[in-house]
């Protein structure tokens, strides 16, 4: 039958891709989440088993008849359903006939004599499965195949959203009962759910996770509302003009520009499966670039593909005559969740984006709670995986910033964010209409200042940093980037992350954390370097900056929490640009914590380094100062070097 957005003409591409990759014929199980009409189930009953899903009831339906159909042998009911039907001229006045067709409405869906024949076949299927002369699958088979033989002589443009105004010549020829399309061969395995996908990612077992959302405004509910009310067979109350039932139950976020990105992260990141396959327009609301982003942050580097696919090759007799259209099918397998980092939407000035997998191969395992001391854009504790986290900045605005991602509904931030850069009409590089922005933020006393107004600021402003001047005005100016569809995939994972695991936010000057640490606790500390100022270090931004002294206290502060046993970590530079930190070296070396060199990584300049004072296997051996003999200069792979 005719659905939109059908895959009928591309499961070959999807099988090919699935074969290429070695899944086929291995008795793995794929999850059809949006099965529509079955197309790709049907296609793929032989080689998969398989669980389907959608939010329409008559879709699952449908897909269980079409592919049950090789079981359905009718020997309880012990003649043929089809014959039988056919071989009376037996009507009904039921549901359709008063609601779709003339007989009891001014709707023209179906001509007076095919509605009350509707109403007939549906009954007699509803009788048998009430008499248990027929089994689940059986029922399931006919009513696909009722859905089918309907779609013969529906008066109407292909979807069921409205009726056609004048009577097209295949409504007015009798209806048949015909059995539903189907492939000839036998399934493997089937389950099914009836759900919002949303609701049941994460319970559903599964190897292969084939997606095909929606991709447009138009909602499935509403263009097949009648075989909804068909399948269920409830007797709605409906709309005045369409005669549709309620379409509440049946509306879906995907079709929701925004709604359906912030999904498709939850979807990708949640599903068990350990492959994804994703088939969406070019047309669709989710920009290729948005989907890239996603996928790669989920799937391992080297498993990424993407295919462009032109429908002008498939087409057959049913298409014949339309324009071409292009259809993506993408791919991953996925990473371990450990291996799965998040990346903070702030561009911050010294962010340990790049460098988590570095960081996170020298974090201790048993951590209870991790504490961000400097916590910035919030990069390292965000990807942390210890009970609990505490955020720490002492700059309330980049806290408040921070702390938005986690309190306001992703959505609604969008909403606020597109609408702002269509009332200012924030493009990159446009001057004026960034100032009167950044004038409005600085107009505001502080209270009144929202952290989501200022983060459209920083979007537009020059590499999108957080720059304020001494009295608290965010004093940036205009820049080359703008919200991007890399920073809103960014901008979705983090609001969704911060917001499901177990954090806290403080903005107090980092010594006043210790009250509320124990040995359970961790200090990652990533302060300003002195060597490499950053316009929130140089002490001109209404915050003090980082000096020699500043440094220092951060030493104290570490020698206090190692004599208390609780375990840091601190990222700093030794060397720059031919100057070397002989105070940081001292320190080190008079305590005898571990320095590590980090692996160099390509697009940080700085040689950075970690500084613990705990052992590979996170003991803290180095707190009893003077007993430990020294330790040699040793030279060890994966980057540990002890300094004497
Ligand atoms: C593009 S169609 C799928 C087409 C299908 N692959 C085929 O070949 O027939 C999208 C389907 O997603 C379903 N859908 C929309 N929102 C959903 C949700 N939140 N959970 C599950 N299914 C949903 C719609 O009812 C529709 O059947």
């Amino acid at each position: 039958m005719r659905f939109i957005g059908n895959k009928e003409l591309i499961t070959i591409e999807i099988k090919d891709l699935l074969n290429k990759k070695g899944l086929l014929n291995k008795e793995l199980k794929l999850f059809d989440a949006f099965c529509g009409t079955g197309a790709v189930a049907d296609f793929l009953k032989d080689s998969f088993n398989l669980v389907i899903n959608d939010v329409l009831k008559w879709c699952v339906v449908y897909t269980k008849g079409r592919i049950i159909v090789d079981g359905c042998k009718f020997e309880k009911l012990g003649f043929d359903p089809f014959e039988f039907l056919n071989s009376n001229n037996r009507v009904k006045k039921g549901f359709f006939y008063k609601n779709y067709s003339p007989g009891g409405s001014e709707r023209m869906y179906f001509s007076p004599k095919n509605a009350c024949r509707i109403d007939y076949f549906r009954q007699s299927i509803e009788d048998w499965k009430t008499s248990r002369l027929i089994n689940e699958y059986e029922y399931s088979f006919l009513l696909a195949s009722l859905i089918e033989s309907i779609s013969y002589v529906s008066n109407t443009a292909g979807v069921y959203g409205a009726f056609l105004k004048h009577w097209d010549p295949r409504a007015k020829k009798p209806i048949i009962f015909q059995r539903v399309e189907s492939k000839k061969s036998k399934y493997l395995g089937i389950e099914f759910y009836n759900e919002k996908i949303e609701d049941i990612i994460d319970k559903v077992e599964c190897d292969i996770l084939y997606i095909d959302p929606p991709y447009t405004q138009n909602q499935y509910g509403t263009q097949y509302h009648l075989l909804e009310t068909l399948v269920l067979n409830d007797n709605p109350n409906t709309s005045p003009v369409t005669g549709s039932r309620p379409t509440t139950p049946m509306r879906s976020d995907w079709s929701k520009d925004y709604k359906s990105h912030i999904l498709f992260d939850e979807i990708v990141s949640k599903t068990k499966a350990k492959y994804v396959i994703f088939s969406y327009s070019v047309d669709g609301f989710l920009s290729k670039s948005f989907i890239e982003a996603c996928l790669k942050r989920y799937g391992k580097p080297d498993s990424y593909m993407c295919k462009k696919i032109s429908y002008n090759k498939y087409k057959n007799f049913k298409s014949r005559g339309k324009k071409d259209h292009f259809e993506y099918i993408f791919f991953i397998e996925k990473k371990t969740t450990d291996k799965v980092y998040y990346e903070s939407p702030l561009n911050y000035i010294g962010s340990k984006a790049k460098m988590i997998s570095e960081i996170k191969k020298y974090l201790p395992q048993n951590i209870n709670t991790f504490v961000d001391a400097f916590g910035g854009g919030f990069n390292v504790g965000i990807n942390s995986e210890s009970s609990h986290i505490t955020y720490n900045d002492v700059n309330h605005f980049v806290k408040d910033l921070v702390e938005s991602f986690r309190i306001n509904n992703t959505y609604q931030y969008l909403l606020y964010l597109r609408r702002l850069i269509k009332k200012y009409n924030l493009v990159a590089k446009n001057s004026d209409s960034y100032l009167r922005l950044r004038n409005y933020y600085n107009s505001l006393p502080s209270e009144k200042r929202d952290p989501k107004l200022l983060y459209a600021v920083i979007l537009y402003g020059f590499n999108q940093q957080i720059r304020f001047n001494g009295d608290h005005d965010f004093n940036n100016p205009v820049g080359m980037r703008w919200f991007n569809d890399k920073v809103l995939e960014k901008m979705i994972s983090f609001s969704r992350i911060i917001k499901e695991k177990s954090i806290s936010f403080k903005s107090v000057d980092y010594k006043k954390l210790l009250d509320k640490m124990d040995s359970n606790s961790f200090v990652y500390m990533d302060p300003p370097y002195r060597f490499t100022t950053g316009s929130y270090n140089d002490g001109k931004r209404g915050f003090e900056g980082w000096s020699i002294e500043a440094e220092k206290r951060m030493f104290e502060f570490a020698d206090i929490l190692n004599k208390k046993s609780i375990r840091f970590m601190i990222s700093y530079v030794m060397k720059h640009r031919g100057k070397t930190n002989g105070e940081l070296k001292k320190w080190i070396e008079n305590n005898n914590y571990r320095l590590i060199k980090v692996n160099q990584i390509p697009s940080i300049q700085r040689k950075e380094l970690l500084i613990v004072n705990y052992d590979q296997n996170g003991k803290t051996t180095f707190c009893d100062q003077g007993k430990i003999s020294k330790r040699r200069l040793v030279s060890r792979p994966a980057a540990f070097t002890y300094i004497s």
